[in-house]
């Protein structure tokens, strides 16, 4: 059985004003008129190979997706909580310590929550790949074909291939490479991007994890045993959780195994990391741009536009990011949209 775990944790900076922590990206419409948590739970519903989803995410954020999930009409299989996020390697533990007391060899499938695929059908294929190796006990992770020398992703070097042709084990994983390095990597070729999305038995992942960041199993497997049923929930034990160490799954794991294998798959993967992201997925109108609710765009170019509340009108600019939502107004120029974090760093710092 293939277990799907969503992951929810992040709290989308970067897509400030409309993503607040309260409400934070991935349990926003921002792609379609769905959540983009939800659209991740329905890409793995409806196959008698899946379980109902796990979900983790933080505590505060429970009864937001346990709402979406009603009216999507999807039980899921375990909604577990965390008292504080230690990012996604105790995370995965947590869902993979929970689901070896029920199914020693259960498959997880780790999903972010925050990703747009296009092509659901091609997705679906390289999950039945990963599936086969997965169950050989590889740790699968799957491969997206880079654009440019992005430095906020993982980097995945193609080894020999494995039987059948269409996977190969993994050379080398480098996550988040500085700029140099990742323009070296589209030199070399034969790298590809690490789409974020993980599979493997339970029990591999925990000798993987025993063996390359104990202190994170121990942690992890000591909070799902501790943890407390409360409704609908498994809150986990929040004293053994904060003790885990803060790791991603790709520093602490995927960087040191040398049982990592890599599915290339073409499915039109898009990160939704930033206003720019959701620019270039969007369907543009005659002048480029992306508008999103009440916008009136006259001689306006290239840019993303989105009114929540009221009207938003422009005239005579382009390459633009303008996102209206009551109470904040914000105006940015496509190419620095990353320094949206900045922003929410000073409203921090204010207090
Ligand atoms: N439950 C939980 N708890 N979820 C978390 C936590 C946490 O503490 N931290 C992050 N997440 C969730 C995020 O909400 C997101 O859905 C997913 O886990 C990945 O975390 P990110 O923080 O967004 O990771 P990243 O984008 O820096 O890097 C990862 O994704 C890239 C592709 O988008 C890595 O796997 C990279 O190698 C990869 O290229
Ligand atoms: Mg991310």
């Amino acid at each position: 059985m293939i277990y799907p775990v969503i992951l929810s944790g992040g709290v989308g900076s970067r897509l400030w004003p409309t993503s607040r922590a309260l409400y934070p990206k991935q349990l926003l419409p921002l792609v379609s008129e769905r959540a983009m948590l939800l659209e991740t739970a329905l890409r793995v519903v409806e196959d008698a190979h899946f379980s109902a989803p796990i979900i983790v995410s933080n505590d505060e954020h429970r009864f937001i997706i346990a709402q979406q999930m009603r009216e999507a009409g999807i039980t899921p299989f375990a909604h577990i909580l965390e008292s504080q996020g230690r990012n996604t390697a105790p995370a995965a533990a947590a869902a993979a310590a929970f689901v070896q007391a029920r199914d020693p060899k259960g498959i997880l499938l780790v999903l972010p929550a925050d990703h747009h695929i296009a092509d659901v059908a091609a997705f679906r294929r390289a999950i039945a790949q990963g599936e086969a190796l997965a169950e050989a006990g590889k740790l699968v992770t799957f491969g997206v074909l880079p654009s440019a020398p992005e430095t906020g992703y993982g980097y995945v070097k193609r080894g020999q291939p494995l039987p059948g042709g269409e996977a190969f084990a993994v050379e080398r994983f480098v996550e988040k490479p500085d700029r140099a390095k990742a323009e070296a990597y589209l030199a070399e070729g034969g790298y590809d991007w690490n789409a974020g999305i993980f599979m493997f038995r339970v029990d591999r992942i925990l000798d993987e994890m025993r063996a390359h960041c104990p202190e994170i199993a121990t942690c992890a497997a000591e909070a799902v045993v501790k943890g407390v049923l409360d409704l609908d929930f498994l809150r986990l034990d929040p004293q053994a959780f904060n003790a885990c160490p803060s790791d991603s799954i790709d520093y602490a794991v995927m960087e040191h195994t040398s049982e990592a294998a890599v599915v290339p798959v073409d499915m039109g993967w898009s990160d939704i990391g930033s206003w720019s992201a959701l620019w270039e997925i969007g369907e543009k109108d005659e002048g480029g741009n992306v508008l999103a609710g009440d916008v009136i765009a006259v001689n306006t170019r290239d840019s993303y536009i989105r009114a929540e509340s009221g009207l938003v009108a422009t005239i005579g600019v382009d390459n633009l990011v303008i996102v209206e939502t009551g109470d904040v107004l914000l105006v940015a120029s496509r190419d620095h949209v990353q320094d949206v974090k900045k922003v929410v760093e000073r409203i921090a710092a204010a207090g």
